[in-house]
C-alpha cells in the first residue's frame, strides 16, 4: 500500500473528523500517502482530491461535521459514474479507498469493490440503521443533542402542564426516537417500525396527566407513519375532547451539528485506525463497526441492503419506564 484516499459521504455525523484524522495519521505513520476526497462521491467523480498531511488534520477532532465536506450524489448510483471514479482514483495512484458513511455510502462502497477497487467502510450515520454495527458514528452525539432539547422542553412543559411532540431524525429507522424517549423520560414514542395511530398517542399523553404527571412528551421519529405535523393537526381538531394543550418541536438538522462527544471521538478514531490496519493486511471489502465493544470488520456484501431491527428489550422498557 503506497497511497490511500478517504471520503466522507451521505449525512454528516459528529466524529467523522476523528475518523479522517485517524485514517490520515495511522496511514502516514506507515509511510503511506493520504488523499482526502472533497464532497463525498460528487468529489470522487469530479477529481476533487486534496493531499492530507499530519498537520492538515490538526484541530479537527473537536468539530462536528466533516472537514472534507460531504454530499448526496445521485449520479454515483450509475455504473458509469463508479467506473469513472475508479479511473480517477487509479490515475491519482490511489491503491485503496476508505469510505466513511451510512448505508447508502456503503452500498456505493460495495459497488466499487465489485468493480475491482479495494475499499474499506467506516460505519457512520446518526440514524444507526446500518447492519454490521451496533452503534454507528455520530449516534451518541446526536442523541445527546436531542436529550438536551427534551430536558429543556420538559421544563417549560411542566410549568404549563402542556403536552409536547418532539420530532427527531432517523430516516426510516426509529433508533434515535426510541433511545431519546428512554433516556429523556418521554411518555411515549412513535416509531416507523410500529404503526401507532394518533388516538393511541393522545390516550398515552392523557393518561400521563391522569397519573399525576405535570408534563406529557411524545418523541416522534421523522419516519413514523404520522409525522409531528399530522399529529398536531389531529390534536388540534380534538383539542376539547382531549382536554390538554399541545406544542410540537421538530429538532431536524440541529441534531447533526453537535460537538462530537468523547464516545464519538474515540469511536471515529478506533474505526479509522482499524480501517488502515485492515488495508495493511490487504483485507478489503469490510465495514468497520462497533460490536460488543470491539471494532470488527464485517463483509460489506453481508450487510448492504440488510434491515437492522430495533432492540425489542429497549422497546419494552420504553413502555414500562413511562409509567
Ligand atoms: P448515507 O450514506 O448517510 O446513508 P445516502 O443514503 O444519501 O446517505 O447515500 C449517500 C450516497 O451514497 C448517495 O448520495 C450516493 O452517492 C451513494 N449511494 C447511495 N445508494 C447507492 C447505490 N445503490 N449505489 C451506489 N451508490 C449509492
Ligand atoms: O441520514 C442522516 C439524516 O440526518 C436522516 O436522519 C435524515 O432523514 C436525512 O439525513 C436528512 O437529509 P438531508 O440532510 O439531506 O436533508
Amino acid at each position: 500500500m503506497k497511497r490511500i484516499a478517504v471520503v466522507t459521504s451521505g449525512g454528516d455525523a459528529s466524529g467523522m473528523n476523528a475518523a479522517i484524522r485517524a485514517v490520515a495519521r495511522t496511514a502516514i505513520d506507515r509511510g503511506w500517502e493520504v488523499l482526502g476526497v472533497r464532497r463525498g462521491y460528487a468529489g470522487l467523480i469530479s477529481d476533487n482530491f486534496l493531499p492530507l498531511g499530519p498537520r492538515s488534520v490538526s484541530g479537527i477532532i473537536q468539530h462536528g461535521g466533516t472537514m472534507l465536506g460531504t454530499a448526496r450524489c445521485e449520479e454515483f448510483k450509475q455504473d458509469n459514474a463508479q467506473i469513472e471514479a475508479i479511473r480517477l482514483l487509479r490515475a491519482r495512484g490511489v491503491d485503496a479507498l476508505v469510505i466513511v458513511g451510512g448505508d447508502g455510502s456503503q452500498t456505493g462502497a460495495l459497488r466499487l469493490l465489485e468493480k475491482g477497487f479495494p475499499v474499506v467502510g467506516v460505519a457512520s450515520t446518526i440514524d444507526n440503521d446500518l447492519a454490521g454495527a451496533e452503534i454507528t458514528l455520530g449516534v451518541d452525539t446526536a442523541l445527546n443533542v436531542a436529550l438536551e432539547a427534551i430536558d429543556r422542553i420538559k421544563v417549560t412543559a411542566s410549568s404549563h402542564q402542556r403536552a409536547f411532540l418532539v420530532e427527531v431524525m432517523g430516516r426510516n429507522c426509529g433508533y434515535l426516537a426510541l433511545a431519546a424517549g428512554v433516556a429523556g423520560g418521554a411518555e411515549c414514542v412513535a416509531l416507523p417500525e410500529i404503526e401507532t395511530e394518533p388516538e393511541s398517542i393522545a390516550m398515552e399523553l392523557r393518561s400521563a396527566y391522569e397519573r399525576g404527571k405535570s408534563h406529557a412528551i411524545a418523541v416522534v421519529a421523522e419516519g413514523a407513519k404520522y409525522s409531528a405535523t399530522a399529529l398536531t393537526k389531529y390534536f388540534d381538531e380534538h383539542r376539547e375532547r382531549l382536554g390538554f394543550e399541545l406544542r410540537a418541536v421538530r429538532l431536524g438538522h440541529v441534531q447533526r451539528g453537535g460537538t462530537p462527544g468523547a464516545f464519538d471521538r474515540i469511536l471515529g478514531t478506533r474505526m479509522g485506525a482499524a480501517a488502515v490496519e485492515h488495508l495493511e493486511r490487504n483485507e478489503f471489502g469490510l465495514l468497520m463497526g462497533l460490536n460488543r465493544g470491539e471494532i470488527t470488520g464485517v463483509p460489506l456484501k453481508d450487510i448492504v441492503g440488510k434491515h437492522k431491527p430495533l432492540d425489542p428489550r429497549l422497546m419494552e422498557l420504553a413502555g414500562v419506564l413511562a409509567r
